[in-house]
């Protein structure tokens, strides 16, 4: 099944070849004519592959890939916050600054990851190229706020000051800390724990 003609342009950038049977297989995802759309796909594949940023050479590399101008591309990557287009630490702490993590104290979460992590500013990558801490918008899990999420994947809900330079000291022991609510709750549950349809087991609602 033809794809989409493209020309690869020659940069200091390319797809391993898993990265480019899967950057086809997104391709196949829309219409003929449409593979532009498969934009977002790429660029996170790229910024995986090149360690978690986006140089030029890789963002040019997905354009030619899509047959797209540069230009648009750059946009994309300009537009959403979830792209990088700097070197970050391997461990990239992304606190969410929005209202219930803010009334719950989402700014002593900040300071303390970033004095554990040993940063002066946010956005800034410790020395070690360990940490990068950042201030990010609303992450969905309001409930258990506050909370942030560590790289492109777990959630670590329910914090303390204490409890999130704890996360950052077994991060840099190389130690892998639970994710989810750091108080032990349920899901989103009330604190106290349930106070309605307490006949049904934890296992049984699929949390534990
Ligand atoms: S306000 Fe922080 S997760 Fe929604």
């Amino acid at each position: 099944m033809k794809v989409t003609t493209y020309q690869v342009p020659e940069t200091d950038f390319q797809f391993t070849p898993e990265n480019l049977e899967l950057a086809k297989s997104y391709m196949t995802r829309y219409p003929e004519g449409r593979q532009a759309s498969a934009v977002i796909w790429l660029l996170y594949l790229a910024q995986e592959q090149n360690g978690g940023w986006l140089s030029v050479p890789a963002i040019e590399y997905v354009a030619g890939f899509l047959n797209m101008a540069p230009i648009r591309v750059h946009e994309v990557v300009s537009f959403y916050t979830m792209f990088y287009t700097e070197p970050r630490g391997k461990h990239h702490i992304q606190v969410c600054r929005t209202t219930s993590c803010w009334v719950r104290g989402s700014d002593d979460i900040v300071k303390s990851c970033m004095q554990a992590a040993g940063i002066s500013k946010l956005g800034e990558t410790s020395e070690d190229g360990l940490f990068t801490v950042s201030e990010v918008e609303c992450l969905g899990a309001c409930c258990n706020a506050p909370m942030f999420q560590l790289n492109e994947g777990d959630y670590f809900e329910d914090l303390t000051p204490e409890r999130a330079a704890e996360i950052v000291e077994e991060l840099r022991a190389g130690k892998t800390p639970k994710p989810g609510s750091q108080t032990g709750r349920l899901s989103s549950e009330p604190e106290g724990g349930a106070t309605t349809l307490t006949e049904i087991q934890a296992d049984s609602r699929g949390d534990a």
